[in-house]
């Protein structure tokens, strides 16, 4: 063959890749409101970057007459490119190549851009849209997820790991994503389940439908499956993008640093209005997160999911951490099981990544009930407490108002190697409520009162006697417990003065396999 003929042969073959499963199949997922693997891929890197592996892959298997069907690529997308400059990995699974089921060939590809981003220290992002293990190639299938799953675990805590669910994730293919960091589904076109609607129906009797079983919605408000939903793919291509610009490509890199142009000693004079007279009137924390943060932005982690605690992403003078904040606006903010698991693996998700950790406190305690204490509650509230105690990054901790009870100790106390704790003036912290507090301290005086007025009336003085005593940051202060107390208009200055004098800590745990959480 000429050199020419040659050349020309090379490029046949790269169009007939890139057509995957054929025009016809395209078609039908555009009509399905989607994307094909590779224009998602165009969407996610920066223009001209992508650098595609193992184009020309096929499969291996024999049965079912497979042999006769060959796709270049064998259904998934792999390779490298830049977001922001930055090297990532990529995967994307391609529905049109037998509905992107994973064969043994299809496994050997995502391992191996798995294994690069592992020795090159870079993200990997995976796109997921597949009718799960390909079917004709039985336990070799079998065998290609478990090889993922284990490069999951060996990434965990390594290097980021995103997963974008734009199709079908169901049976053993949704716990790729579950291992990984972020999970982001698209709102109508995605569903993850381990067993579809139809198996559900003959083990159960139940009845539902693939969005009210999997679909993005149901995995961001109820089952937190899912950390971020889009509205499309669109969205969530750009969520990835964004997620990342807030994070370090490993565990053994400094978040990237920007350059900020906001003041840092932006005075916000609305937060020292904020807090209601009345310590039972909510606020909105976010507003305070948005007011203190670089240029007010805020990327919310599990906003659906547990809105009693907020979780998410910021920049102090260009610096990202993490912002852990009690909700007062929803439930008074109350820890939970929900609220202890979405923080706690936030928390460490920060500590694995080396993000400074903020955490903004009005939590008048846990949860109280038999619905609670069935659940574990102990078990999922020491979650948060073990993150906090282990986690060795920076960590800044402003108390708003109430800090009752275990919550106190939880949310990031001194007492659990807090470095900077500060207080506004309105923190109350105190081991519980003064209604609780003045009940239980004066049973028996109350006992002996039989006039309801006079009741009311000692009751009244007994708890102002007990706020004047406890609802104040200043006892905790006079032990150090506090480091200051601080004007609630200048908490931006003093969390990035206290973020920039933290930004050389060391401080380790003593050597061990590995700890033993309460899981
Ligand atoms: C081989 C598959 C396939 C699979 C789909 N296809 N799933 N081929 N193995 N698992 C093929 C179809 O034959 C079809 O081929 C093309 O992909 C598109 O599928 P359609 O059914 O036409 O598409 P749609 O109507 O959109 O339905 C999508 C779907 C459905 C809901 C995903 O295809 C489906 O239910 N597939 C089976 C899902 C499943 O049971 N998977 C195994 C799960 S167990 P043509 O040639 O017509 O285009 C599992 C275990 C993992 O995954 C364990 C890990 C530990």
């Amino acid at each position: 063959m000429a050199i020419e003929d040659k050349i020309k042969h090379l490029m046949d073959m790269r169009d007939q890749a890139r057509l995957g499963g054929g025009e016809k199949r395209i078609e039908a997922q555009h009509n399905k409101g989607k994307f094909t693997a590779r224009e998602r891929i165009e969407m996610l890197l920066d223009e001209g970057s992508f650098e595609e592996f193992d184009m020309f892959v096929t499969h291996r298997a024999h049965d079912f007459g497979l042999e006769k069907q060959q796709y270049l690529s064998d259904g998934v997308v792999t390779g490298y490119g830049t977001i922001d400059g930055r090297l990532v990995y990529v995967f994307s699974q391609d529905f049109t190549v037998f509905g992107g089921s994973l064969s043994e060939m299809f496994a050997e590809k995502i391992c191996k851009v798995m294994d690069k981003a592992m020795k090159m220290g870079a993200p990997i992002i995976g796109i997921n849209d597949s009718g799960g293990a390909r079917i004709q190639e039985g336990v070799k299938s079998l065998a290609g997820y478990a090889d993922i799953f284990q490069r999951n675990i060996m990434a965990s805590g390594v290097v980021p790991q995103i997963s974008a669910i734009f199709g079908p994730c169901a049976g053993g293919a949704v716990y790729s994503p579950a291992l990984t960091d972020f999970t982001i589904m698209s709102k109508g076109t995605s569903y993850m389940f381990v067993t579809g609607p139809k198996v559900v129906k003959t083990v159960t009797g139940e009845q539902v439908t693939t969005e009210e079983l999997g679909g993005a919605d149901v995995h961001a408000s109820k089952s937190g499956v899912t950390h971020f939903v889009s509205e499309d793919e669109k969205e969530g291509i750009m969520l990835i993008r964004k997620i990342l610009s807030y994070l370090p490509q490993n565990n053994l890199e400094d978040p990237p640093l920007t350059v900020c142009e906001d003041p840092i000693d932006r005075l916000e004079d609305l937060l020292n209005e904020i807090i209601p007279e009345n310590p039972n009137k909510p606020y909105d924390v976010k507003e305070v997160i948005e007011s203190i943060a670089d240029y007010n932005e805020f990327l919310e982690v599990h906003q659906n999911y547990a809105p009693n605690i907020v979780c998410g992403f910021a920049k102090f003078n260009g610096a990202p951490v993490g912002i852990v904040a009690n909700q007062p606006a929803y439930l008074a903010g109350v820890l939970d099981i929900n609220a202890s698991r979405k923080a706690a693996r936030f928390v460490r998700f920060c500590d694995a990544f080396n993000l400074p950790i903020v955490t903004l406190v009005d939590v008048p305690g846990f949860l109280p009930g038999t619905a609670q204490e069935y659940g574990g509650i102990i078990i999922h509230g020491a979650k948060l407490l073990y993150a906090y105690g282990e986690a060795t990054v920076p960590k800044v901790t402003i108390i708003l108002r109430k800090a009752y009870g275990g919550a106190y100790d939880v949310m990031s106390s001194k007492h659990l190697r807090g470095d900077i704790n500060y207080a506004w003036p309105m923190a109350e912290i105190a081991v519980m409520g003064a209604k609780g507090a003045v009940e239980v301290l004066s049973a028996k005086e109350l006992k002996k009162i039989e006039d309801n007025d006079e009741r009311a009336k000692f009751l009244v003085e007994k708890e102002e006697e007990y706020r004047n005593k406890f609802a104040n940051p200043y006892i905790a202060a006079k032990y150090g417990y506090i480091d200051d107390v601080i004007e609630p208009r200048n908490t931006r200055f003093r969390i990035i003065r206290a973020l920039q004098m933290l930004s050389t800590k060391k401080d380790s745990n003593p050597p061990k396999k590995h700890s033993n959480l309460p899981l």
